[in-house]
């Protein structure tokens, strides 16, 4: 009874997502090494307002901020953030300028915090790609930011899943074409090791807001055992207490990768 009572209450209080309450519940042990966003739901969060939506993608900023300023704090290793696909070249081109500026905005505002909480920025894509003052900015932060040793900060812009795996593809062809390796060296540790991600453990936690079920290139060689949780909420409104919940949740699922039940 009184059990069952307990339960009822612990669960009204996740229910209200509760960030002191959800920090409290969590395993400080077992933090998932590396979380990986799916930042969506910006245009849409904006156009429910009757605004223009790159007043989205802005809202969407402050999300990040909070979410990165968390995870540092948290401890929690690694952080990949999809901030522009390689497929978001498609749309108009005010948008993605507008997502460019941001991008340049962000970088500069927020340097010297970052900086400051030992956060370490990446960039993972097709980066040389990018408009030369988004290169500026990103290989400024990168630089700034190289000996940091908190939070490893990977933003994947101008980032594809399969253009990833095309230019691992071309780097190991390339090795063995110059005899630097042979074809049965290639295996899968070889193959993790030249992903722009290499060195870093692959997700245990996707997160993707805004109702969308699916991966839309993002990762898709890292992701292959990540637990994935999703959410109807839109990124602009993704909070602490959303970021929390997802953790609570990975930590209350089971990971077979492929085995069995542990007892
Ligand atoms: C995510 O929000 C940000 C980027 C893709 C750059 P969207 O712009 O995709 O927002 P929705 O999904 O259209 O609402
Ligand atoms: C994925 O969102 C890319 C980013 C969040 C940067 P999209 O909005 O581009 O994906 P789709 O078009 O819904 O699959
Ligand atoms: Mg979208």
């Amino acid at each position: 009874m009184i059990k069952k009572f307990l339960d009822r209450w612990l669960k009204a209080g996740k229910d209200k997502n509760n960030p002191d309450q959800l920090l409290k519940e969590l395993d400080h042990e077992r933090l998932p090494h590396h979380i990986a966003i799916i930042m969506d739901g910006n245009g849409r969060w904006a156009q429910r307002r009757g605004m223009p939506r790159v007043y989205g993608h802005r809202e969407g900023v402050e999300s990040l901020r909070e979410i990165v300023k968390t995870c540092n704090e948290l401890k929690i290793p690694v952080l990949t953030v999809y901030a522009f696909s390689t497929e978001n070249w498609k749309r108009p081109k005010d948008e993605v300028d507008a997502l460019m500026n941001l991008l340049v905005e962000y970088v500069y505002k927020e340097i010297d915090d970052l900086d400051q909480n030992k956060v370490q920025i990446r960039a993972i894509g097709r980066i040389h790609k990018l408009p030369e003052a988004c290169r500026r900015a990103v290989s400024y932060a990168r630089e700034r930011t190289a000996d940091n040793d908190g939070l490893i900060f990977n933003l994947a812009l101008n980032y594809g899943g399969r253009s990833e795996l095309v230019d691992v593809v071309r780097a190991i062809a390339k090795k063995v074409a110059d005899g630097e390796i042979t074809t049965e060296e290639i295996d899968e540790q070889l193959l993790s090791a030249h992903l722009y991600t290499a060195g870093l453990p692959d997700p245990d936690l996707l997160i993707r807001p805004s109702g969308d079920f699916r991966i839309s290139n993002f990762l898709l060689w890292q992701l292959a055992y990540t637990e994935f949780w999703h959410s109807n909420v839109m990124w602009p409104d993704f909070s602490k207490a959303d970021l929390l919940q997802a953790i609570y949740d990975y930590q209350n699922r089971e990971r077979r990768f492929g085995g069995l039940k542990t007892k």
